[in-house]
């Protein structure tokens, strides 16, 4: 393969995303950053620099698995020390897989101040299925605050919610409406160019691939161009079995790419829409522009924008998760039986008056030392030796109601997992503290692929579920959605040397608890640690 080689310079600056006038973090000037074009087997090298000038930085490579390169997953807390302000961090890593990813930051809840970005990674083997040209297209959702009001509130008492977002973007640009703000909450102007609307320019008659990309802080999206259907045809860089969606909904975290053909009247301009769903959606909807040539790109489409589903209607979201398959003659089976069985309950708690969100009562908190260092170099006291409990007692526990969950406590213990081992876990979702409220959460594993061998509603059934597994051609996926009062079942070899976060996307959720470390294979690894991420927690005086 051959070597891509960028360098990004990584700052604040002011931007007008949604009209709305904030510090945004730019790589190179941009938000969202640059996207990384590379084939399969191709060597990345990024040299970041950290021009934050008061805040450290860690950049994650979303859905690359990271394979003999775990110490540039760029986890603050897990692989790495955070990147100090001033300093430039070098991350390389082969990418060896074709598909369809995503950067983003991971230090605190950085990610939500605009540093995001795609990556493309091209197969050396023809695709298997045909269009004329290949366009990305990002999604996010924006909050006026920044991530230092936002977390300062979710770990306050009282707590403090970041509430919904003031709108949402389409690679990068939104609209809020300007007559909200006052000149007290900031600066809004409504004809600034910075926030004029996404435009996808189409030549009647063609057929685009768009690759369409989440990386929302907290919300579940529906995904719509008005008058065209989408055919389904990749997800998070593995082909689907095709199929055909008005909506294609989609979760932080997640990638897809769609075959859109320009087939509908080509006088006119159709609105390409984003939409909150699975919260009570406040947020107007992300509108873009698809411009059928030569019609001028701005031209605003002659008829509104298509409804949206409603919100808390989850069957069909239910739906599209099912229907998402490994496409016939690319199917990789996974393993009929698996070694350890990990059961993993989502719930919101209480602990010593913070509200948290916890895994089978545990609430995740980071180390300060990386789990990578502690463990490479046996720091038996850099984390909670005690491992966290595989299981709940899914008897008597009501996933249906508010509970108490009063023995709920914070840990950063980790699962050590054999390696080679096949693990299955399942996602169970449950009430939160409010009466008949369940979430929808995303849940990321970070250096592998997981098959999603099944979902169900309510409480999973240990006896009678496993039969009903999808064995045949289940997807592989980094990401999955766990359903209001569902589960969900994945499946995966431990078989990458390394420390690996799993955790809900939505960044407040992860940054209230919502997460789980999983090592496997560490004394495989190399020798010596690359010193570039020590520095900081017990490995201070690690680093020349
Ligand atoms: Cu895209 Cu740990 O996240
Ligand atoms: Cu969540």
């Amino acid at each position: 393969g051959r070597i891509r080689h960028y360098r990004w310079d990584v700052k604040y600056e002011y931007k007008s995303p949604d009209c709305f006038k904030k510090l945004v973090i730019t790589i190179n000037g941009r938000s969202p950053g640059p996207t990384i074009q590379a084939e399969e087997g191709d060597t990345v090298v990024v040299e970041v620099n950290n021009s934050l000038v008061t805040e450290n930085l860690a950049i994650h490579w979303h859905g690359i698995r990271q394979i003999g390169s775990p110490w540039f997953d760029g986890t603050e807390g897990v692989t790495q020390c955070p990147v100090l302000p001033g300093d430039t961090f070098k991350y390389q890593f082969v990418v060896d897989q074709a598909g369809t990813y995503l950067y983003h930051a991971h230090y605190g809840m950085q990610r939500e101040a605009g540093l995001y970005g795609l990556i493309r990674v091209s197969p050396r083997q023809p695709e298997p299925f045909a269009y004329d040209y290949d366009r990305s297209i990002i999604l996010d959702d924006w909050f006026h605050k920044s991530t230092y009001e936002q977390a300062a509130g979710l770990s306050s008492i009282p707590f403090q919610w970041v509430g919904e977002p003031q709108s949402l973007l389409i690679n990068g640009k939104g609209r809020f409406n300007c007559s909200l703000s006052s000149p007290v909450t900031g600066i809004c102007n409504a004809t600034n160019p910075e926030c004029a609307p996404y435009s996808q320019t189409v030549v009647p008659g063609k057929t685009y691939r768009l690759r369409i990309g989440s990386l929302t802080t907290l919300s579940a999206l529906s995904f719509q161009i008005q008058g065209h259907k989408m055919r389904v045809v990749e997800a998070d860089g593995h082909y689907v079995e095709p199929f055909e969606v008005e909506n294609l909904f989609i979760y932080s975290g997640e990638t897809y790419s769609v075959l859109v053909k320009a087939d509908q009247d080509p006088k006119r301009n159709y609105w390409i829409t984003s939409n909150v769903v699975s919260r009570n959606r406040t947020t107007p909807p992300g509108l873009a522009i698809f411009n059928y040539y030569p019609n001028h790109p701005m031209r605003s489409p002659p008829t509104p924008p298509p409804t949206p589903p409603a919100w808390d209607d989850v069957k069909p979201r239910l739906a599209q998760s099912l229907a998402i398959k490994a496409r016939q003659g690319f199917i990789q089976k996974p393993p009929t039986t698996s070694d350890r069985v990990i059961v993993l309950l989502n719930t919101q708690n209480t602990i010593n008056g913070y509200r948290k969100w916890s895994v089978n009562n545990v609430s995740f908190s980071l180390p300060q030392t990386p789990y990578l260092v502690a463990l490479k170099d046996n720091l038996k006291d850099a984390f909670d030796q005690t491992p966290p409990p595989e299981g709940y007692d899914s008897v008597n526990y009501d996933i249906f109601s508010v509970q108490n969950n009063t023995n709920a406590t914070s840990s950063n213990g980790i699962y050590r997992l054999e390696f080679n081992s096949t693990v299955d876990v399942i996602l169970q979702n449950a009430n939160t503290m409010n009466k008949n409220n369940s979430e929808t959460h995303p849940w990321h594993l970070h250096g592998h692929d997981f098959w999603v061998l099944g979902y169900g509603n309510g409480k999973f059934d240990k006896d009678k579920d496993p039969k009903k597994y999808n064995l045949e051609n289940p997807i592989l996926k980094n990401t999955v959605p766990v359903h209001p009062y569902g589960w969900t079942a994945l499946r995966f070899k431990a078989n990458n040397p390394g420390v690996w976060l799993f955790h809900c996307h939505i960044d407040s959720h992860f940054y209230m608890g919502m997460g789980v470390v999983f090592e496997e294979g560490i004394h495989r690894l190399a020798e010596k640690l690359p010193s570039s991420i020590m520095g900081c927690g017990e490995t201070k005086t690690f680093r020349p």
